[in-house]
C-alpha cells in the first residue's frame, strides 16, 4: 500500500455504526433497498473475514464484509460491502482488503465467493462473470461475479443465490 501506514483488522462490534457510516459515504443513497441485501437481512457477517482499515491516528481508511449465501444448497461467500473512504482511495487499500480477507477465506477453508460488482475491477483478482448463477432481481447478470477459491470451486453449482438459512435441499 502506498501513503501513510494502514493496519487491517477483524472488524468489531464497536465498530459497526463507523463501517455503516462509512458505507454509505462511499456508495448511493439507498444501497439498503439494493436485492443483495435481503440476503443478508438478519444475518450476521462472517466475524473472521469481515476487517477494517484503520491509519495510524485511528481513522477508519477501509472496510470489507462478507456474508454467507448459498447456491445450489451449497455454502458460498458473498463479498461486500467494500469500501474505502474517498481520501484514500487508488493506494491499494480496496485490493489488499479484498486480498488479505479471501486468504484468510482460503485458510478457513471456504471454496467459493461470489459479489455484485464491476468487473474492470474485480478481475485483478480473477473474479469471473459467473454465468447460471442468479441474483434475485433486478441485478445486472454481468456485474455477477466468482471465484473458486479451491480448484473446481465452482464446477456444477449453478441456480439462485439464496439466504444462509434457506432449507438445504
Ligand atoms: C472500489 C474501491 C473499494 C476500490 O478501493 P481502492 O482502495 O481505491 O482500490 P485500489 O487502490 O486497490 O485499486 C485502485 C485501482 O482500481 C481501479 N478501480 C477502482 N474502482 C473501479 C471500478 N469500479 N471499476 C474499474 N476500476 C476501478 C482504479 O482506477 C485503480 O486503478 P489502477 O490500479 O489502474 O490505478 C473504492 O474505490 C470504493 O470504495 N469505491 C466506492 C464504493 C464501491 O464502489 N465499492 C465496490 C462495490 S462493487
Amino acid at each position: 500500500m502506498r501513503g501513510q501506514v494502514v493496519e487491517l483488522q477483524p472488524e468489531t462490534a464497536a465498530d459497526w455504526w463507523e463501517v455503516e457510516a462509512l458505507f454509505d459515504l462511499c456508495f448511493a443513497p439507498g444501497r439498503e433497498a439494493l436485492s443483495s441485501y435481503r440476503l443478508r437481512d438478519g444475518i450476521e457477517p462472517l466475524a473472521e473475514l469481515s476487517l477494517v482499515a484503520r491509519d495510524a491516528g485511528g481513522v477508519l481508511a477501509g472496510a470489507i464484509r462478507f456474508w454467507p449465501v448459498r447456491v445450489a444448497g451449497r455454502p458460498v461467500l458473498l463479498l461486500g460491502p467494500v469500501a474505502v473512504h474517498p481520501t484514500r482511495q487508488g493506494e491499494g487499500l480496496g485490493g489488499a482488503l479484498i486480498r488479505h480477507a479471501l486468504g484468510v477465506a482460503r485458510r478457513l477453508g471456504w471454496t467459493r465467493v461470489m459479489l455484485v460488482g464491476d468487473a474492470p475491477y474485480y478481475s485483478r483478482f480473477g473474479f469471473t462473470r459467473l454465468d447460471g448463477v442468479l441474483m434475485p432481481p433486478p441485478t445486472n447478470p454481468e456485474r455477477v461475479l466468482g471465484l473458486a477459491l479451491a480448484k473446481g470451486g465452482w464446477d456444477g453449482i449453478a441456480g439462485p443465490v439464496e439466504r444462509w438459512d434457506s432449507s438445504c435441499h
